[in-house]
Protein backbone atom coordinates (compact mmCIF):
# COMPACT_ATOMS: atom_id res chain seq x y z
CA UNK A 1 0.00 0.00 0.00
CA UNK A 2 1.70 3.36 -0.96
CA UNK A 3 1.56 5.86 2.18
CA UNK A 4 0.96 8.63 0.09
CA UNK A 5 -2.90 9.10 0.61
CA UNK A 6 -4.38 10.93 -2.72
CA UNK A 7 -7.90 12.47 -3.04
CA UNK A 8 -10.05 9.98 -4.10
CA UNK A 9 -11.64 11.68 -6.94
CA UNK A 10 -10.56 13.35 -10.45
CA UNK A 11 -11.86 16.94 -11.17
CA UNK A 12 -13.95 17.15 -13.92
CA UNK A 13 -14.81 20.77 -13.16
CA UNK A 14 -12.80 23.39 -11.97
CA UNK A 15 -13.67 27.33 -10.32
CA UNK A 16 -11.02 29.66 -10.64
CA UNK A 17 -9.76 31.55 -7.17
CA UNK A 18 -8.04 34.75 -7.51
CA UNK A 19 -5.45 36.95 -5.56
CA UNK A 20 -5.42 40.12 -3.87
CA UNK A 21 -2.46 42.01 -2.66
CA UNK A 22 -1.82 42.65 0.59
CA UNK A 23 -2.88 46.34 0.63
CA UNK A 24 -6.16 45.25 -0.88
CA UNK A 25 -6.92 42.53 1.99
CA UNK A 26 -6.22 45.19 4.34
CA UNK A 27 -8.29 47.59 2.82
CA UNK A 28 -11.26 44.74 2.72
CA UNK A 29 -10.39 43.82 6.13
CA UNK A 30 -11.06 47.51 7.33
CA UNK A 31 -14.24 47.71 5.25
CA UNK A 32 -15.78 44.22 6.51
CA UNK A 33 -14.96 45.68 10.18
CA UNK A 34 -12.61 42.92 11.16
CA UNK A 35 -15.43 40.17 10.94
CA UNK A 36 -14.18 37.56 8.09
CA UNK A 37 -18.20 37.21 7.50
CA UNK A 38 -18.65 40.38 5.93
CA UNK A 39 -16.32 39.76 3.16
CA UNK A 40 -17.15 39.30 -0.80
CA UNK A 41 -16.55 35.64 -0.80
CA UNK A 42 -14.80 36.66 -4.55
CA UNK A 43 -11.74 38.44 -2.30
CA UNK A 44 -10.84 35.33 -0.54
CA UNK A 45 -8.60 32.84 -1.94
CA UNK A 46 -8.66 29.42 0.55
CA UNK A 47 -12.12 30.04 2.33
CA UNK A 48 -11.96 27.55 5.44
CA UNK A 49 -15.26 29.50 6.72
CA UNK A 50 -16.81 26.48 7.01
CA UNK A 51 -17.45 23.01 5.46
CA UNK A 52 -20.99 23.61 5.65
CA UNK A 53 -22.63 23.66 1.98
CA UNK A 54 -19.68 24.23 0.42
CA UNK A 55 -18.35 20.70 -0.83
CA UNK A 56 -18.23 19.45 -4.35
CA UNK A 57 -20.74 17.15 -5.41
CA UNK A 58 -19.83 13.97 -7.66
CA UNK A 59 -20.82 13.13 -11.03
CA UNK A 60 -23.74 10.87 -9.35
CA UNK A 61 -25.37 13.74 -7.69
CA UNK A 62 -25.30 15.56 -10.60
CA UNK A 63 -27.43 13.28 -12.39
CA UNK A 64 -29.80 12.45 -9.95
CA UNK A 65 -30.51 15.95 -9.89
CA UNK A 66 -31.61 15.86 -12.84
CA UNK A 67 -34.43 13.21 -12.56
CA UNK A 68 -35.66 15.54 -9.58
CA UNK A 69 -39.29 15.10 -9.40
CA UNK A 70 -40.67 18.81 -8.38
CA UNK A 71 -44.09 17.60 -7.39
CA UNK A 72 -45.76 19.53 -4.72
CA UNK A 73 -46.97 16.68 -2.72
CA UNK A 74 -45.71 12.76 -2.93
CA UNK A 75 -42.63 13.55 -5.04
CA UNK A 76 -40.74 10.42 -5.92
CA UNK A 77 -37.88 12.60 -5.13
CA UNK A 78 -38.61 12.27 -1.47
CA UNK A 79 -39.02 8.28 -1.23
CA UNK A 80 -35.33 7.88 -2.60
CA UNK A 81 -34.95 10.76 -0.31
CA UNK A 82 -36.37 9.19 3.26
CA UNK A 83 -35.18 5.78 1.82
CA UNK A 84 -31.57 6.69 1.39
CA UNK A 85 -31.89 8.26 5.02
CA UNK A 86 -33.73 5.58 7.02
CA UNK A 87 -31.27 2.66 5.82
CA UNK A 88 -28.88 4.46 7.95
CA UNK A 89 -30.50 6.26 10.75
CA UNK A 90 -33.57 3.86 10.88
CA UNK A 91 -36.19 6.26 12.59
CA UNK A 92 -39.93 6.12 11.53
CA UNK A 93 -40.10 9.61 10.36
CA UNK A 94 -37.92 11.52 8.21
CA UNK A 95 -39.05 15.51 8.09
CA UNK A 96 -37.31 17.27 5.15
CA UNK A 97 -35.74 21.16 6.01
CA UNK A 98 -34.18 23.96 4.19
CA UNK A 99 -31.20 23.50 6.53
CA UNK A 100 -30.10 22.07 9.89
CA UNK A 101 -31.07 24.90 12.11
CA UNK A 102 -34.85 24.85 10.67
CA UNK A 103 -34.68 21.11 11.69
CA UNK A 104 -33.62 22.26 15.27
CA UNK A 105 -36.13 25.13 15.63
CA UNK A 106 -39.12 23.19 14.80
CA UNK A 107 -37.36 20.13 17.52
CA UNK A 108 -37.54 22.41 20.45
CA UNK A 109 -40.17 24.81 19.20
CA UNK A 110 -42.35 21.46 19.73
CA UNK A 111 -40.68 19.92 22.54
CA UNK A 112 -39.42 22.71 24.95
CA UNK A 113 -40.97 25.18 26.92
CA UNK A 114 -39.49 28.13 29.16
CA UNK A 115 -37.91 26.56 32.53
CA UNK A 116 -36.85 23.75 30.53
CA UNK A 117 -33.06 22.43 30.11
CA UNK A 118 -31.59 20.88 27.32
CA UNK A 119 -28.03 18.68 27.78
CA UNK A 120 -25.89 18.11 25.04
CA UNK A 121 -22.27 17.33 24.84
CA UNK A 122 -21.50 21.02 23.62
CA UNK A 123 -24.17 23.16 21.86
CA UNK A 124 -23.41 24.39 18.18
CA UNK A 125 -24.11 27.90 18.21
CA UNK A 126 -27.85 27.77 16.00
CA UNK A 127 -28.37 24.77 18.70
CA UNK A 128 -28.06 26.89 21.34
CA UNK A 129 -29.74 29.68 20.06
CA UNK A 130 -32.50 27.50 19.18
CA UNK A 131 -32.75 26.29 22.90
CA UNK A 132 -32.44 29.82 24.38
CA UNK A 133 -35.06 31.45 21.77
CA UNK A 134 -37.86 29.41 23.29
CA UNK A 135 -36.96 29.89 26.78
CA UNK A 136 -34.88 26.79 27.61
CA UNK A 137 -31.42 26.64 29.15
CA UNK A 138 -28.81 24.84 27.02
CA UNK A 139 -26.54 23.06 28.98
CA UNK A 140 -22.82 21.89 27.75
CA UNK A 141 -22.14 18.67 29.86
CA UNK A 142 -18.78 17.69 27.67
CA UNK A 143 -16.02 15.45 29.72
CA UNK A 144 -13.39 17.43 31.34
CA UNK A 145 -11.05 16.27 28.58
CA UNK A 146 -12.60 17.94 26.21
CA UNK A 147 -12.42 21.67 27.34
CA UNK A 148 -8.57 20.85 27.36
CA UNK A 149 -7.12 21.71 23.73
CA UNK A 150 -3.67 20.36 24.13
CA UNK A 151 -4.54 17.00 25.48
CA UNK A 152 -4.81 13.88 23.58
CA UNK A 153 -7.74 12.07 23.78
CA UNK A 154 -9.32 9.77 21.61
CA UNK A 155 -13.04 10.43 22.07
CA UNK A 156 -12.80 14.27 23.71
CA UNK A 157 -16.46 14.81 22.33
CA UNK A 158 -17.73 12.47 25.28
CA UNK A 159 -20.52 13.90 27.10
CA UNK A 160 -19.47 13.10 31.36
CA UNK A 161 -22.27 10.98 31.71
CA UNK A 162 -22.46 11.64 35.79
CA UNK A 163 -22.74 15.36 35.35
CA UNK A 164 -25.67 14.28 33.20
CA UNK A 165 -27.00 12.22 35.78
CA UNK A 166 -26.80 14.69 38.19
CA UNK A 167 -28.28 17.16 36.33
CA UNK A 168 -30.93 15.26 35.69
CA UNK A 169 -31.76 14.74 39.44
CA UNK A 170 -31.06 18.55 40.64
CA UNK A 171 -33.81 19.46 37.54
CA UNK A 172 -36.06 16.77 37.88
CA UNK A 173 -36.58 14.91 34.40
CA UNK A 174 -39.96 16.88 33.68
CA UNK A 175 -37.73 19.76 32.97
CA UNK A 176 -35.67 17.73 30.53
CA UNK A 177 -37.61 16.90 27.46
CA UNK A 178 -34.58 15.95 25.58
CA UNK A 179 -30.50 14.92 25.51
CA UNK A 180 -28.68 15.64 22.53
CA UNK A 181 -25.27 14.22 21.64
CA UNK A 182 -23.46 16.46 18.76
CA UNK A 183 -21.79 14.04 16.54
CA UNK A 184 -18.46 14.86 15.69
CA UNK A 185 -18.61 17.88 18.37
CA UNK A 186 -18.13 21.09 16.18
CA UNK A 187 -17.88 23.72 18.78
CA UNK A 188 -15.64 21.28 20.82
CA UNK A 189 -12.79 20.69 18.10
CA UNK A 190 -14.24 18.62 15.98
CA UNK A 191 -13.63 15.66 18.43
CA UNK A 192 -15.87 12.43 17.96
CA UNK A 193 -18.20 10.54 20.60
CA UNK A 194 -17.00 6.68 20.95
CA UNK A 195 -20.11 3.88 20.90
CA UNK A 196 -19.79 3.22 24.40
CA UNK A 197 -20.33 6.96 25.82
CA UNK A 198 -23.34 6.51 23.50
CA UNK A 199 -24.50 3.66 24.84
CA UNK A 200 -24.05 5.10 28.39
CA UNK A 201 -25.73 8.11 27.31
CA UNK A 202 -28.24 6.20 26.09
CA UNK A 203 -29.38 4.19 28.81
CA UNK A 204 -29.36 6.84 31.57
CA UNK A 205 -31.88 8.69 29.23
CA UNK A 206 -33.45 5.40 28.95
CA UNK A 207 -33.86 4.96 32.49
CA UNK A 208 -35.11 8.72 32.86
CA UNK A 209 -37.24 7.82 29.91
CA UNK A 210 -35.91 10.75 28.45
CA UNK A 211 -35.69 10.79 24.37
CA UNK A 212 -31.68 10.91 23.15
CA UNK A 213 -31.36 12.88 20.35
CA UNK A 214 -28.53 13.54 17.69
CA UNK A 215 -26.95 16.39 16.28
CA UNK A 216 -25.94 14.03 13.32
CA UNK A 217 -24.34 16.53 11.11
CA UNK A 218 -21.10 14.72 11.03
CA UNK A 219 -22.11 11.26 11.91
CA UNK A 220 -19.85 9.83 8.93
CA UNK A 221 -16.97 11.26 10.48
CA UNK A 222 -17.50 9.93 13.36
CA UNK A 223 -18.29 6.58 12.55
CA UNK A 224 -15.08 6.62 11.03
CA UNK A 225 -13.37 8.17 14.44
CA UNK A 226 -14.97 4.68 15.79
CA UNK A 227 -13.49 2.62 13.47
CA UNK A 228 -10.43 3.43 13.88
CA UNK A 229 -9.86 4.39 17.90
CA UNK A 230 -12.68 1.98 19.46
CA UNK A 231 -11.84 -1.70 19.99
CA UNK A 232 -14.32 -4.25 18.52
CA UNK A 233 -15.31 -1.83 15.51
CA UNK A 234 -12.08 -1.96 13.30
CA UNK A 235 -14.09 -4.86 10.91
CA UNK A 236 -17.76 -2.47 10.86
CA UNK A 237 -18.02 -0.29 8.29
CA UNK A 238 -18.98 3.27 8.86
CA UNK A 239 -22.37 2.25 8.01
CA UNK A 240 -23.05 -0.40 10.36
CA UNK A 241 -20.84 2.03 12.90
CA UNK A 242 -23.57 4.45 12.28
CA UNK A 243 -26.37 2.36 12.16
CA UNK A 244 -25.75 0.85 15.64
CA UNK A 245 -25.26 4.35 16.86
CA UNK A 246 -28.14 5.84 15.71
CA UNK A 247 -29.98 2.87 17.36
CA UNK A 248 -29.37 4.10 20.99
CA UNK A 249 -31.37 7.07 20.05
CA UNK A 250 -35.17 8.66 19.30
CA UNK A 251 -33.91 10.55 16.46
CA UNK A 252 -31.81 13.32 15.41
CA UNK A 253 -31.39 17.02 13.43
CA UNK A 254 -29.35 16.90 10.53
CA UNK A 255 -27.38 19.49 8.34
CA UNK A 256 -27.02 17.70 5.34
CA UNK A 257 -24.61 20.27 4.07
CA UNK A 258 -21.74 18.35 5.94
CA UNK A 259 -22.01 14.68 5.70
CA UNK A 260 -25.07 14.74 3.54
CA UNK A 261 -22.54 16.41 0.92
CA UNK A 262 -25.03 18.41 -0.60
CA UNK A 263 -24.69 22.13 -0.83
CA UNK A 264 -28.36 22.69 1.03
CA UNK A 265 -30.84 20.56 2.91
CA UNK A 266 -31.48 18.92 6.71
CA UNK A 267 -33.70 16.75 8.21
CA UNK A 268 -35.54 16.43 11.25
CA UNK A 269 -36.23 12.45 12.43
CA UNK A 270 -37.93 10.80 15.16
CA UNK A 271 -39.79 7.64 16.51
CA UNK A 272 -42.18 9.18 17.90
CA UNK A 273 -45.73 9.44 15.75
CA UNK A 274 -47.50 12.06 17.77
CA UNK A 275 -44.79 14.30 17.70
CA UNK A 276 -43.88 13.65 14.15
CA UNK A 277 -47.29 15.05 13.10
CA UNK A 278 -47.10 18.41 15.67
CA UNK A 279 -43.54 18.84 14.10
CA UNK A 280 -44.84 18.12 10.46
CA UNK A 281 -48.17 20.95 11.46
CA UNK A 282 -45.44 23.48 12.18
CA UNK A 283 -43.28 22.44 9.19
CA UNK A 284 -46.22 23.31 6.78
CA UNK A 285 -46.25 26.67 8.36
CA UNK A 286 -42.89 27.65 8.42
CA UNK A 287 -40.92 25.00 5.70
CA UNK A 288 -42.90 23.87 3.25
CA UNK A 289 -45.30 20.33 2.56
CA UNK A 290 -43.91 17.26 4.45
CA UNK A 291 -42.91 15.59 0.88
CA UNK A 292 -40.33 18.55 0.19
CA UNK A 293 -39.70 20.86 3.33
CA UNK A 294 -38.35 23.60 2.08
CA UNK A 295 -36.16 21.86 -0.80
CA UNK A 296 -36.27 21.46 -4.38
CA UNK A 297 -37.08 17.85 -5.35
CA UNK A 298 -33.59 17.83 -7.03
CA UNK A 299 -31.73 18.31 -3.54
CA UNK A 300 -33.71 15.80 -2.03
CA UNK A 301 -31.64 13.11 -5.05
CA UNK A 302 -28.28 15.07 -3.70
CA UNK A 303 -28.83 14.10 -0.26
CA UNK A 304 -30.16 10.83 -0.86
CA UNK A 305 -26.85 10.19 -2.82
CA UNK A 306 -24.26 12.46 -0.66
CA UNK A 307 -25.36 10.88 2.70
CA UNK A 308 -24.26 7.41 1.61
CA UNK A 309 -21.13 8.46 -0.43
CA UNK A 310 -20.26 9.97 3.03
CA UNK A 311 -19.82 6.73 4.38
CA UNK A 312 -17.34 5.40 1.89
CA UNK A 313 -14.74 4.18 3.44
CA UNK A 314 -12.30 5.61 0.69
CA UNK A 315 -13.98 9.21 1.18
CA UNK A 316 -13.41 9.27 4.37
CA UNK A 317 -9.82 7.77 4.95
CA UNK A 318 -8.39 11.01 2.50
CA UNK A 319 -11.20 13.20 4.08
CA UNK A 320 -9.59 12.49 7.86
CA UNK A 321 -6.05 12.19 6.69
CA UNK A 322 -5.81 15.73 5.03
CA UNK A 323 -7.64 17.56 8.04
CA UNK A 324 -4.88 15.41 9.63
CA UNK A 325 -2.19 16.37 8.12
CA UNK A 326 -2.79 20.09 8.22
CA UNK A 327 -2.77 19.93 11.81
CA UNK A 328 0.09 17.66 12.15
CA UNK A 329 2.01 20.06 10.03
CA UNK A 330 1.18 23.46 11.83
CA UNK A 331 1.44 21.91 15.14
CA UNK A 332 5.00 20.35 14.13
CA UNK A 333 6.06 24.06 13.76
CA UNK A 334 4.73 25.25 17.03
CA UNK A 335 1.18 26.51 16.59
CA UNK A 336 -0.72 25.74 19.23
CA UNK A 337 -4.16 23.23 18.05
CA UNK A 338 -7.30 21.29 20.05
CA UNK A 339 -5.43 17.69 19.65
CA UNK A 340 -5.81 15.51 18.11
CA UNK A 341 -6.69 17.13 15.00
CA UNK A 342 -10.67 16.61 14.51
CA UNK A 343 -12.50 15.44 11.50
CA UNK A 344 -13.76 18.23 9.54
CA UNK A 345 -11.76 21.24 10.78
CA UNK A 346 -8.31 21.93 12.82
CA UNK A 347 -9.05 24.40 15.87
CA UNK A 348 -5.74 26.58 16.57
CA UNK A 349 -6.32 27.81 20.21
CA UNK A 350 -5.60 31.32 20.14
CA UNK A 351 -5.33 32.11 24.17
CA UNK A 352 -2.02 29.68 23.45
CA UNK A 353 -1.11 31.40 20.26
CA UNK A 354 -1.84 35.01 21.47
CA UNK A 355 -1.40 35.04 25.49
CA UNK A 356 -1.17 39.30 25.32
CA UNK A 357 -4.91 39.73 24.00
CA UNK A 358 -7.61 38.65 26.76
CA UNK A 359 -10.91 37.21 25.91
CA UNK A 360 -12.70 40.42 25.98
CA UNK A 361 -10.09 41.36 22.98
CA UNK A 362 -11.53 38.45 21.33
CA UNK A 363 -8.32 36.72 20.27
CA UNK A 364 -10.02 34.39 18.17
CA UNK A 365 -10.89 37.37 15.67
CA UNK A 366 -7.61 38.74 15.71
CA UNK A 367 -6.11 35.69 15.03
CA UNK A 368 -8.50 35.16 11.96
CA UNK A 369 -8.05 39.15 10.61
CA UNK A 370 -4.29 37.88 10.90
CA UNK A 371 -4.40 34.89 8.53
CA UNK A 372 -6.36 36.93 6.23
CA UNK A 373 -3.88 39.57 5.81
CA UNK A 374 -0.97 37.04 5.45
CA UNK A 375 -2.40 34.59 3.00
CA UNK A 376 -5.73 35.43 2.26
CA UNK A 377 -7.18 32.44 4.12
CA UNK A 378 -10.62 32.62 5.32
CA UNK A 379 -11.41 30.97 8.31
CA UNK A 380 -13.44 31.79 11.98
CA UNK A 381 -13.82 32.42 15.50
CA UNK A 382 -15.33 30.01 17.62
CA UNK A 383 -14.89 31.84 20.58
CA UNK A 384 -15.67 35.06 22.84
CA UNK A 385 -17.39 36.98 20.00
CA UNK A 386 -19.39 33.53 19.01
CA UNK A 387 -20.74 32.68 22.70
CA UNK A 388 -19.87 35.66 24.64
CA UNK A 389 -18.64 34.77 28.22
CA UNK A 390 -19.64 31.68 28.18
CA UNK A 391 -16.90 31.00 25.50
CA UNK A 392 -14.58 28.05 27.67
CA UNK A 393 -11.65 28.53 25.16
CA UNK A 394 -10.90 30.87 21.97
CA UNK A 395 -10.28 29.01 18.91
CA UNK A 396 -9.69 29.84 15.51
CA UNK A 397 -11.93 26.91 12.86
CA UNK A 398 -10.32 26.18 9.64
CA UNK A 399 -12.68 23.98 8.15
CA UNK A 400 -12.04 22.12 5.19
CA UNK A 401 -14.70 21.76 2.68
CA UNK A 402 -15.47 18.15 1.55
CA UNK A 403 -13.37 17.36 -1.92
CA UNK A 404 -12.62 21.40 -2.55
CA UNK A 405 -8.85 21.58 -1.97
CA UNK A 406 -6.25 19.45 -3.45
CA UNK A 407 -2.64 18.91 -1.06
CA UNK A 408 -1.21 21.80 -2.80
CA UNK A 409 -3.69 24.34 -1.28
CA UNK A 410 -3.20 22.86 2.11
CA UNK A 411 0.27 23.32 1.86
CA UNK A 412 -0.30 26.73 1.28
CA UNK A 413 -2.36 27.18 4.49
CA UNK A 414 0.33 25.58 6.65
CA UNK A 415 3.19 28.27 5.23
CA UNK A 416 1.05 31.29 6.01
CA UNK A 417 -0.13 30.19 9.27
CA UNK A 418 3.24 29.50 10.46
CA UNK A 419 4.51 33.20 8.76
CA UNK A 420 1.83 34.52 11.10
CA UNK A 421 3.30 32.31 14.11
CA UNK A 422 6.10 33.81 13.52
CA UNK A 423 5.13 36.76 14.02
CA UNK A 424 2.22 36.43 16.57
CA UNK A 425 3.68 39.34 19.03
CA UNK A 426 2.75 42.11 16.86
CA UNK A 427 -1.01 41.52 16.51
CA UNK A 428 -3.51 42.93 18.20
CA UNK A 429 -6.81 42.94 20.21
CA UNK A 430 -9.93 44.29 18.72
CA UNK A 431 -13.46 45.96 20.23
CA UNK A 432 -16.41 45.72 19.49
CA UNK A 433 -18.46 48.80 17.91
CA UNK A 434 -21.71 46.81 16.85
CA UNK A 435 -23.97 43.63 18.10
CA UNK A 436 -26.95 41.92 17.29
CA UNK A 437 -28.74 40.50 20.17
CA UNK A 438 -28.70 36.50 19.06
CA UNK A 439 -25.67 35.18 17.26
CA UNK A 440 -23.86 37.87 17.02
CA UNK A 441 -20.38 37.10 15.66
CA UNK A 442 -22.53 36.67 12.03
CA UNK A 443 -22.67 40.58 11.92
CA UNK A 444 -20.89 42.04 14.49
CA UNK A 445 -18.34 45.39 13.49
CA UNK A 446 -15.10 45.56 15.38
CA UNK A 447 -11.82 47.61 15.50
CA UNK A 448 -8.33 47.51 17.03
CA UNK A 449 -8.21 47.83 20.27
CA UNK A 450 -5.79 51.02 20.81
CA UNK A 451 -5.08 49.24 24.69
CA UNK A 452 -3.52 46.36 23.23
CA UNK A 453 -0.07 45.81 25.08
CA UNK A 454 1.83 43.35 22.51
CA UNK A 455 3.87 41.62 25.41
CA UNK A 456 4.33 37.74 25.88
CA UNK A 457 5.03 35.96 28.88
C1 LIG B 1 -22.97 20.68 14.98
C2 LIG B 1 -23.87 21.55 14.14
N1 LIG B 1 -25.18 21.59 14.41
C3 LIG B 1 -26.03 22.32 13.68
C4 LIG B 1 -25.60 23.09 12.62
C5 LIG B 1 -26.59 23.93 11.86
O1 LIG B 1 -26.75 23.51 10.55
P1 LIG B 1 -27.15 24.54 9.38
O2 LIG B 1 -25.98 25.45 9.17
O3 LIG B 1 -27.44 23.68 8.20
O4 LIG B 1 -28.35 25.29 9.83
C6 LIG B 1 -24.23 23.10 12.32
C7 LIG B 1 -23.73 23.94 11.21
O5 LIG B 1 -22.60 24.28 11.09
C8 LIG B 1 -23.35 22.29 13.09
O6 LIG B 1 -22.03 22.24 12.84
Amino acid sequence: MAKTIIEPFRIKSVEPIRWTTRQQREELLRAAHYNLFLLPAEDVLIDLLTDSGTGAMSTNQWAAIMQGDESYAGSKSYDRFRSSIQEIVGYRHVIPTHQGRAAERILFGVVCKKGDVVPNNTHFDTTRANVEFVGAEARDLVIAEGKQPGLIHPFKGNMDVAALEALIQKVGRERIPLVMLTVTNNSGGGQPVSMQNVKAVSAVCRRHKIPLYFDACRFAENAYFIKHREPGYEAKTPKQIAQEMFSYGDGCTMSAKKDGLANIGGFLCTNDDLLAQQEKDLLILTEGYPTYGGLAGRDLEAIAIGIQEALEEDYLRYRIASTAYLGNHIAAQGVPIVQPPGGHAIYIDARAFLPHISADQFPGVALAAELYLEGGIRSVEIGTLMFGPAAKMDLVRLAIPRRVYTQSHIDYVVEAIVEVWKNRDKIQGLKLTYEAPFLRHFTARLEPAEQTVAVRS
